[in-house]
Parts: structure tokens; sequence; C-alpha cells
């Protein structure tokens, strides 16, 4: 297939994210370009043809920039640069004017709350030593006890274990994540600085905007103190008041910098992975000064029940109104269960993924896809001597990790790589029984996942039944959740156990057959009315 421009983009379409669909590539698991069994930017340019075909609006692109691959490239080593395993800046320049010409924008991620350890300056101030200004970029303190022996405060790693590390001079410096992701010091001016120049490098090359990762960290509190004892295992706990290493006030300071930037480049845009369930203090990073839109994880965490989705979904708009930004809907991505086996796995949980696919795309606001999403991929559970992820050692082995949401994707073929890479082995071993998942079977299948993305993102990007950003609930039959947006488009999603009546109006799509005049359980259908 040839690429063909589905979209042209316009220049004065400086909003063009308010409704995007955004589609994530984690690099290494996306496509393989050079057959070493990881994905890299040859890989994405050669999948263009699929995300055009798709009718994605953006793509946001996992870090591939130098890194000794501690956490899989959220330790960077030099943030303006690419590492030799995912190509190379030409390489990058290529994809992005390839994906311009087909109307796909690109945002690339941003990770400023720590840098990896091989960072120069890392390694400057290790060896610089105490009170040096090279200490001074990162968060060095002594250590309480005696001795000094005991960490400065009572900090977990998101990753297990303590967020210090000693080093051999006696100091300790502070890791959220893990050891190999020292935190930056966002008091000092020069990592602010430094964090800006990233952000021009990669504008000036024609990036139309940026994914923050964890937006809610950077700003420590003065003087470190202890939190609220909480256990130490989950990387996406609920990090409420007591958590005194996300969500403090000092952050809204950056975010005024880095949406500094992105106004002196128009039709630029920064989404934030913020993990802030509190509505009100989610908006505080949706200030007309701040950034443009947050991702709202409440549909990742949500059950697959009536009230959880309600909740989902009002809390989400609740959370946006009175804010310039719209909602921003994500049911997947590189750090969660996969939606198909959060809803119980095989043909159940696809079922109701499909549904879920119709529900996140109605909403009002803008929505990201998880490569894999749209071919409906579960998670896979794999043998302990292949898993990857840092979680896995950190906890001792009592925390698998996120690897089983990491898996390749499948291209084509009947058998591991399916088209992923030239030769058969991958980063991450792809299972046997997948010929069905690939997107060559599924591209001229009618009911396929791929089909009714398809269909789902045509229709989102052409009716007029979406315009409005608001949502207007429906009475519905008990166990059912329906809306309806200004702009006409009606969305039922079934989850009552039992068929119930289609409502009145057009039938535009459902996640699966709806002729009979009713929508069975599991099931999701966009009507005009
Ligand atoms: C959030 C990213 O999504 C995750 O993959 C990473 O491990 C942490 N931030 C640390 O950078």
């Amino acid at each position: 297939m040839s690429p063909e421009p589905n979209r042209t983009l316009s220049p004065t379409d400086t909003d063009w994210w308010r409704n995007a669909v955004f589609y994530q590539i984690y690099i290494r698991s996306f496509a393989d370009g050079n057959g070493d069994g990881v994905g890299d930017l040859a890989g994405i340019r050669s999948r263009l043809p699929h995300l055009a075909d798709l009718g994605v609006d953006a793509l946001w692109i996992t870090p591939f920039y130098p890194s000794p691959m501690a956490d899989h490239g959220y330790d960077v080593a030099d943030p303006r640069d690419v590492e030799p395993v995912f190509g190379d800046l030409a390489e990058f320049d290529a994809l992005l004017a390839e994906a311009h010409a087909l109307g796909i924008r690109v945002t690339v991620d941003l990770v400023p709350n720590h840098s990896s350890h091989d960072h120069e300056w890392f390694q400057a101030a290790l060896a610089a030593g105490p009170g040096s200004p090279e200490r001074a970029r990162y968060l060095f303190r002594d250590g309480r006890g005696p001795d000094g022996s005991e960490p400065p405060n009572n900090w977990p790693s998101v990753f297990g274990g303590p967020a210090w590390t000693r080093v051999p001079d006696g100091q300790w410096y502070l890791h959220i994540f893990a050891p190999e992701q020292p935190d930056l010091n966002f008091g000092n001016p020069e990592v602010v600085a430094d964090l800006e120049e990233t952000m021009r490098f990669w504008l000036d090359r024609g990036v139309d905007g940026f994914r923050i990762d964890v937006a809610h960290g950077m700003a420590k509190p003065d003087g470190l103190p202890d939190m609220v004892p909480m256990d130490d295992t989950g990387l996406l706990d609920d990090h409420g008041p007591g958590d005194h290493r996300f969500d403090q006030d000092g952050v809204h300071v950056v975010h005024r910098r880095i949406r500094a930037v992105i106004d002196e480049y128009p039709g630029t845009m920064a989404v934030g992975e913020v993990w802030v369930s509190d509505d009100e203090r989610l908006a505080q990073y949706l200030r007309e000064d701040e950034l443009q839109l947050a991702f709202n994880f409440k549909l990742l965490t949500a059950e697959w029940t009536p009230d959880g989705l309600r909740d989902a979904i009002t809390h989400s708009l609740a959370a946006v109104e009175g804010t310039p930004a719209p909602a921003c809907w994500v049911l997947s991505n590189h750090d969660r269960p996969r939606h198909v086996t959060r809803y119980g796995g095989g043909a159940l949980g696809t079922r109701r993924a499909r549904a879920a696919a119709l529900l996140q795309l109605a909403l009002p606001g803008a929505a990201y896809l998880y490569n894999g999403d749209e071919l409906g991929m579960p998670d896979v559970d794999l043998p302990d001597h292949v898993l990857q992820d840092p979680m896995w050692f950190r906890s001792g082995g009592t925390e698998r990790g996120r690897d089983a949401c990491r898996i390749p994707v499948p291209w084509s073929g009947t058998e591991p790589s399916y088209g992923f890479s030239s030769g058969a082995d991958t980063w991450l071993p792809m299972p046997d029984g997948w010929a069905s998942l690939t997107a060559e079977a599924q591209r001229t299948e009618d009911g396929s996942m791929l089909s009714l993305y398809r269909a789902a993102l045509e229709l989102r990007a052409s009716s007029p039944v979406f315009a409005g950003e608001s949502v207007q609930w429906l009475q519905a039959p008990d166990g059912c959740v329906a809306f309806r947006r200004p702009g006409g488009l009606v969305c039922l999603v079934n989850l009552s156990g039992a068929p119930v009546p289609v409502p009145e109006g057009r039938v535009l799509l459902g996640s699966a057959p709806v002729d009979d005049g009713t929508v069975p359980d599991d099931t999701a259908v966009w009507l005009h009315a």
C-alpha cells in the first residue's frame, strides 16, 4: 500500500489537539526496521501507511534518546540526540517529514523529572563531590543517623525500595524511580534552562508537541520532609496529599516555563502525565498558562461497571470544567495492563474492549490510543526469565512489572515475530497463536477490531454529530450508560447482562451487530438522534 495523505496540516489550525486522536508508539514494541528485535524509528516510518489508514491525527513516540535502558528509555542520558538502537537524527527528521506529508502530527516524550545516571551532569556530580555546583543540579543530601548511614528521609521509590542511594563519599541522592534515574533539582535555574533548550531543540526540528513524563513530579518540598508511610510497591498509586514526592505547588512554576516555550511555537502543545486524582488539584495543571492537556486516567482505572464508567466520565469532565482544556481519554498505555485483559481477557475482554473503544471515541476532547489497541492486543503472561522491567528486579520479584503490556505489535504472517522484525527473536517474546491478531489479517475482515477502529475514526473525523464539548446524560435501561453530544451523537453502552432495545435514532456504528433492534450485552452503539 502506498501512503496517501488523508489530510493536510493547516498552520492556522492551532487548536488541532483539542479533539485529536493521538496514537502512542512504544518505540521498542511498534516495528523493527533493522532486524535486531527492537522497534525503532525506521520501523515507525515503514508503518506510517497503517497509521494514515487507521486515521489517527498525531503520534506520541516514547523516548528514543540515548539511554542505558534501565527503564527502557525513561532514563535519558542525552535528551537532544537519538539512541543508536532506535536510529539517528536524520532518521527522525525523515520520519517527521513523512508523517507530516501524510497529515499526521508528531509529538515526543519529554522526561524532565530525572536524567539517567549516565547523563554527563550526573557523572560530573559524582566526580565533583559534596557541596559542588555539579551536585546542586540533583538532590544530594547527607544521610541520617550518627554516621549518616540512614537515608535522608523515608520516601520510597515508585519501583520499590528506598528512593535514595548512597554514593562512595557518603552522601545520598534522590531517585523517585530507579537508582539509574536520579531526580533533577528544579530549584536550580540551570535545570529549567536545560529543559527549555531540549524543548527548543525538538520544536526547531518541527515536532508538534510533547508528552510530559511525571508532570506532577519535578518540584520537591523544602527540607524534603518524611511522608506518610505508604505501600511502596505501586508504580501508579493514588498519590494523595501525604505523598510529598508528587503534586507539590512548586510544580506549577515549571509548567508555566514549559508553556511559555510552547507559546513561542504556535500550533504546538503539551500533554501531561499527571497522576493526581483530586479533580481540583488536576485542574490546576490546566490553567491557561500551563498544560493544554492532562491525561484523564480515570477511564483507564475504572471497573467495567455502569457506575465505574459514569464516575470516570463525570470526574474527568468535572476536572476540566472551568479550565481552557478539553478532557483527554486513555484506555491503555505502556504502564498498565491492557484493557482487553483488564476487562476479562479472551472473547469477553475483546467484546468489552470493542465497546470501550466506541465509548472512548464518543467522548468530547482528545483521545489517546496505545499501539495495538486497534488490534485488540491483550497482555501476555511472560515467564520470569524474560522479564525486563526494573519493577520486577527492584521489588525482589514480587511485582511482575509492565512487560506484559509491552509485547511487540503483530503485523503479518502466522508465527513470531509476525512481521514485527525480520527475524523470529524479539526483545520480549511474542506468543504462538497470534495469526488472527495481525494487522494484515484484520485489515480486510469486516468485523475485526481494526475495521471497527477505522470506521470509528473516520466517522469521528467527518461527521458533524461529534460537535460540542459537553455531555448530556440520557435516561437508559438499568445497567446501561448513555449520553448525547450537542451535535447529535448518542452513545449507549450496555453492561446490563442482557440485550436492551436500540435507542431511537439512526444507527451509525455498533461494536457488535444491532440489526435485530437490540444492543447485546457488553456492546456500544453510536446513533444520530
Ligand atoms: C512514567 C512512564 O510512563 C513510565 O514508563 C516510567 O517508568 C516513569 N514515568 C519514569 O520515567
